[in-house]
């Protein structure tokens, strides 16, 4: 049987990528977003290999317990979560932040990756094996002007990351993150940032990270500037 990883925010970008790539090594790849255009993303991926396409919201906590059963019930367990999908609202300083913005940040950046590690986790440590990448932002290392709840959430993620390889420390398991900087995707659009990478110079390091990596890596996390 092919080892299995999901891919969170999948329909485009980086998550693509890393998927692509990641069925072309010999995953069968779960491609997650909520977009109906997951499913065509999937099918473009299966000319690369072994995917499908599922329409879920990481901050839901119901979709994330969707995606648990359909792993449980068809492969056990995962081998690799890729927790990449997430989201920004720029533009405005602090004090003209709504707080819907702000939660809406939060909720997926860093509360989705949260629901999706809590969901996987257990399962990989019971078979004592499994990656998971963090995919963060150079974001979480600095602040951003006009865009403070991206960078509380990245900051948030690589506390999230290092607190899981903490509590899998000695497991088997091999817990990382990767913070990029501009990347050419949809999400740079209108941020001013000149793109410094391609989504598939992201997508192979996320990848080395998800299979080939030295495990004592465990509970770093890579920058990469392009
Ligand atoms: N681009 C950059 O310069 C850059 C730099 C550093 C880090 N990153 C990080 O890299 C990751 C991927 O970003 P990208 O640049 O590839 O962005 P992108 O092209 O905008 O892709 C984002 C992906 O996330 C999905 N998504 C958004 N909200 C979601 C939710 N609630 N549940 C499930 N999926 C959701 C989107 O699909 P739907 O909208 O259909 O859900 C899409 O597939 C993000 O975490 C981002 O913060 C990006």
């Amino acid at each position: 049987m092919k080892p299995v990883a999901l891919v969170t925010g999948a329909s485009r970008g980086i998550g693509f990528e890393t998927s692509r790539i990641l069925a072309q090594q010999g995953f069968h790849v779960i491609m997650a977003a909520r977009g109906v255009d997951v499913l065509e993303a999937a099918r473009e991926v299966q000319s690369s290999g072994s995917s499908q396409g599922i329409q879920a919201d990481v901050s839901k906590p119901e979709d994330i317990s969707q995606l648990r059963d359909l792993v449980e019930k068809d492969f056990e367990a995962l081998d690799v979560l890729v927790n990449n999908a997430g989201i920004v609202r720029r533009g405005s300083a602090v004090e003209d932040t709504t707080i819907a913005d702000w939660k809406q940040v939060l909720d997926v950046n860093l509360t989705g990756a949260f629901l999706a590690t809590r969901a996987f986790i257990g399962a990989m440590k019971q078979r004592r094996r499994g990656r998971i990448v963090f995919v963060a932002s150079i974001s979480s290392t600095i602040g951003c002007p006009e865009n403070a709840s991206y960078a509380a959430s990245k900051w948030g993620m690589l506390g999230l990351m290092k607190s899981v390889a903490e509590e899998t420390r000695n497991t088997g398991l091999v817990v990382t993150g990767i913070l990029p900087g501009s990347v050419d995707t949809e999400m740079l659009k209108g941020s001013g940032f000149a793109a410094a990478m391609s989504p598939t110079d992201v997508a192979h390091e996320i990848v080395h990270l998800a299979t080939a990596a030295a495990p004592a890596l465990h509970g770093s996390a890579i920058e990469m500037f392009g």
